[in-house]
């Protein structure tokens, strides 16, 4: 078992370090390429993956790393894995948006110990570590204590692959949209999770999510005292199940049974 706070400093670091790249690019770019017809990734996404993976490889050669854009690219040999997403919200960075992070999410095992999202064009740095809080820029953050739905903020996402599942995400947007303050689309889960744990937002729900997506935000929602499960029943919060519900606790089954009055039991995986 590794401790997990000895990985907090070099996780801050790396993800600063990923940021400054990201920043070099930001407006700045030729153009991007298309993975599929609106996944984009961009040189940006590539040049902050390969300088996180050496940061890794240089002073932890034995963590197992996993990155968006290179797959599993070393084994553990101690259970301890990097999750990496160099660039959470590529389609915003790719416009000239401002909402998009680092997303690094670290597991021993089967569990998240630590996980930092830093937004640098926002200049907030987002960290966890299990047992010890959540803080965003060194201060302490909690998740919010709305305890109906009519006072909740929203947020959620759309996957890639939202043409085959379009009925059941309108409907579920319909149904939270009629019973909520309002449903955003800001487009970085990875920051959708971390402002749920500051408490800015109230709810976060997206099918069809990554581990790098989601490694981070879910460790920064639950060390922030929040809920974190899929948004179907029965269905555990972890990051390599491809749906989420983050919420502050205490409106979780509330905002669950409007998504079953969306309709979410006829989602696929
Ligand atoms: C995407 C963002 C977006 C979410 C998508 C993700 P990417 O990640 O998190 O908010 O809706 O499901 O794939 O492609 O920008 O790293
Ligand atoms: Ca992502
Ligand atoms: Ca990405």
């Amino acid at each position: 078992m590794i401790d997990p706070k000895s990985l907090l400093q070099p996780l801050e670091e790396v993800s600063l370090l990923a940021g400054d790249i990201l920043m070099r690019h930001f407006r700045n770019l030729d153009g991007y390429e298309r993975k599929g017809a609106v996944d984009l990734v961009t040189v940006a996404d590539k040049e902050a993956e390969d300088a996180i993976v050496a940061y890794i490889k240089r002073h932890f050669p034995g963590h197992g790393i996993l990155g968006e854009e290179g797959g599993e690219q070393t084994v553990s040999n101690n259970g301890v894995r990097w999750i990496i997403d160099p660039l959470d919200g590529t389609t915003n960075f790719a416009h000239g948006m401002r909402q998009f992070a680092v997303s690094i999410g670290i597991m021993d095992g089967e569990e998240i110990v630590a996980g930092c999202v830093h937004a640098p064009s926002l200049e907030e740095t987002f960290l966890a570590v299990k047992g010890n809080g959540a803080t965003l820029n060194g201060k302490s953050i909690r998740v919010s204590t709305v305890d109906n739905p009519k006072d909740a903020l929203t947020v959620t996402g759309f996957p890639y692959e939202r043409a085959e599942q379009l009925k059941v995400l309108k409907d579920m947007l319909g149904e939270i949209l009629l019973a909520t303050q309002g449903a955003l689309r800001l487009g970085s889960a990875a920051l959708d999770l971390a402002h749920v744990a500051a408490g800015h937002l109230d709810v976060f729900y997206e099918a069809g999510l990554n581990p790098w997506d989601q490694a981070a935000g879910m460790i920064l929602v639950t060390e922030a005292g929040g809920k974190v499960t899929g948004m179907r029943r029965n269905i555990p919060g972890h990051p390599f199940t491809p749906e989420v519900l983050a919420t502050n606790g205490i409106i979780h089954e509330a905002v669950r049974d409007l998504l079953y009055k969306g309709g979410v039991e006829t989602l696929f995986d």
